[in-house]
């Protein structure tokens, strides 16, 4: 229904876009932009249907004796993050405008495949035009993508599948357990931001439905949460936390069991997460690398020394991205200060052994560019930096700047923007205009005067692969999967600056995406970001590309108060949750 609306409104818009080109006028931007917000007034459209299975009813073989309630209290008036735009905030340029309906055009077009051949399942193949299930059958894809619907103002489509989702049957499905992670970030996640966004009360009983069988997890002897939620193991009380688990996996639940409990008023979600808070807190100077945690961790012995790897990309990453995020949730109450105490000591590391600058050709008048590297720590020789980049790592940028804004640091703001443009630059090296999933460097010397470009020693340091742009050293996983992190940082590094030079970044690196990973029916990872020309197809397009990749580009290209970082947090899964 979307696409009939869509196509008529497009030569008029074309139009009027030419007529204002022409004039160089501004013109207000129509329809989905306004109407974004909640309107609580009117009547609920959908009806909830609980899943078979009751597990708000379920024993707990492990029940908490006392709970721990959210933070109370004044919140603190926490300063802005967003640029002042001023009257721009609510406008679009007719460039901007063209951009965002390009954006529009690649969502609908991706969505409408997946209606066609892969509704309510997880995952569209968008070369085979068929479909998979990698987390449970639960239509992954449409919960991710329902808040990206609304912010589009493709509403018919928006309610359709809010309402397909709310039937959804958590108690069916072919798997014996789920990934915990992922079905919080992108199910739960999902949820609560459509919720947030339309005020639909079935979405938030949905919420509750799942929310519920999520927390059956953390029945364990310690109340840490496995990393796999298995059904039977969870029905007879026979759960235990991991021994080697990622240590973002169950630290990456805050935000959402967060907002369940503000929204539900219901404290044991808060308490759940809230023991993770505490054990993080108590251990974060135990580590090899005192003030980080590794990249993986004993959650059931509860101890951090058996991890020597140190990162915030794959693995870690969102157990940092939440910190700053948490604070911001629970409004800057006293509550909140641990988080803001861990997030300040874990990036003192971050800054003085994770991140590097790579030695390129480049005039130093071009602003700096920073990557996060991986740091190795082995007793005899200490701790060892990697020159490594990763796709993942690249939301760092957008925490840094949440951080600086947040706690008022300086210092935070320019590393921000220093590992958003890195990622930016990185995108445009290579021909296909898209960065690879992880590459390596050379990093630069550690004193200013150690950073000229050398060729000899990037030859001497395995550099040199004519189909590698000059300064990286290989690109180890060189393939690109649509995620979302480049443009993640470079969307906020735009609305906390307002420089609009970051809206022209984000418009290459979109282009570059069309251009290597378009198919006949959607979008596609791809095998290989350095090869010239045609690209080779993986038949992939996980649930964030709708979730959160278009979301970002979508949300550069439209007015800055549309999801304004001053009234929304968003989830490691790109899902606003309103800042109560
Ligand atoms: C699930 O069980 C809880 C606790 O017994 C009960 O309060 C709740 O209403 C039940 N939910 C549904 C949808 O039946
Ligand atoms: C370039 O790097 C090599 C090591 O690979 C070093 O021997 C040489 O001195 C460097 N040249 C300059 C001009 O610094």
């Amino acid at each position: 229904m979307a696409v009939i609306r869509r196509s008529r409104a497009a030569p008029l818009l074309a139009l009027v876009v030419t007529l204002f080109l022409l004039f160089g006028l501004e013109y207000s931007v129509p329809g989905p932009p306004s109407s974004y917000r909640s309107s609580p007034k009117l009547k609920p459209r959908l009806h909830f249907t609980p899943s078979g299975f009751n597990w708000s009813a379920a024993e707990q073989y492990y029940p908490v004796e006392s709970l721990t309630p959210l933070p109370k209290g004044r919140r603190t008036q926490l300063p802005k993050v967003q640029h002042d735009f001023g009257k721009h905030a609510q406008r679009n340029d007719a460039v901007t405008e063209k951009r965002r309906l390009a954006v529009m055009d690649a969502f609908v077009r991706s969505w409408e495949s997946y209606k066609q051949f892969a509704w309510l399942q997880d995952e569209l193949t968008p070369v085979s035009a068929e479909s998979k299930n990698p987390f449970g059958g639960w239509a992954a894809t449409m919960v991710d993508a329902l808040d990206t619907l609304w912010m589009m103002g493709l509403k018919e489509d928006f309610f359709k599948a809010a309402q397909a989702v709310v039937d959804i049957d958590f108690s069916k499905t072919e798997e014996t357990g789920i990934n915990l992670f992922e079905t919080t970030i992108r199910h739960l996640g999902g949820l609560l931001s459509a919720y947030d966004l339309s005020g639909e009360p079935a979405l938030l009983a949905k919420a509750v439905d799942l929310g519920d069988m999520l927390y059956m997890a953390f029945d364990t002897p310690n109340r840490m949460p496995g990393f796999w939620l298995t059904f039977e193991n969870a029905k007879n009380g026979i759960q235990k936390a991991g021994t080697y688990d990622p240590s973002a996996a169950p630290t990456s639940m805050s935000l959402e069991f967060t907002r369940l409990a503000q929204l539900t008023g219901d404290d044991k979600y808060y308490d759940a997460i809230d023991r993770i808070r505490a054990f993080l807190e108590r251990t974060q100077e135990d580590s090899l690398l005192p003030g980080m945690w590794p990249s993986q961790i004993n959650f059931r012995s509860q101890s951090v020394r058996n991890g020597n790897t140190f990162t915030i990309g794959a693995l870690a990453d969102s157990l940092y991205e939440y910190l700053p995020k948490m604070f911001v949730l629970l409004g800057g109450r006293a509550g909140a200060k641990p988080y803001e105490k861990m997030y300040r000591r874990a990036m003192e590391i971050v800054s003085e052994r994770l991140l590097f600058k790579p030695m390129l050709k480049r005039k130093p008048t071009e602003p700096p560019l920073l990557f996060a590297g991986t740091v190795y720590v082995h007793d005899e020789a200490g701790p060892h930096l990697i020159g490594e980049g990763q796709h993942l790592s690249c939301f760092a940028g957008g925490m840094f700047l949440l951080g600086g804004k947040v706690f008022g640091i300086q210092e935070h703001l320019e590393i921000g923007e220093g590992l958003a443009r890195g990622c930016g630059w990185a995108y445009a090296a290579f021909p296909t205009g898209v960065m690879p999933e992880i590459f390596n460097l050379v990093q630069c010397g550690p004193h200013d005067d150690e950073c000229e470009w050398n060729e000899t020693r990037w030859r001497d340091e395995g550099g040199g692969d004519s189909r590698l742009p000059s300064g990286f050293i290989n690109a180890r996983d060189p393939r690109y999967i649509l995620r979302p992190e480049a443009i993640e940082s470079i969307f906020i590094l735009y609305r906390v600056t307002g420089n609009e030079e970051l809206r022209d970044i984000a418009w290459d690196m979109f282009q570059g995406i069309m251009k290597s990973t378009k198919t006949e029916h959607a979008y596609s990872a791809i095998a290989d970001v350095t090869v010239e020309g045609e690209t080779r197809k993986d038949d992939s397009m996980e649930s964030f590309w709708l979730a959160e990749t278009l979301k970002y580009f979508y949300l550069i290209f439209s007015p800055p108060d549309v999801i304004s970082l001053d009234d929304y947090v968003l989830n490691t899964e790109a899902h606003p949750f309103k800042r109560a």
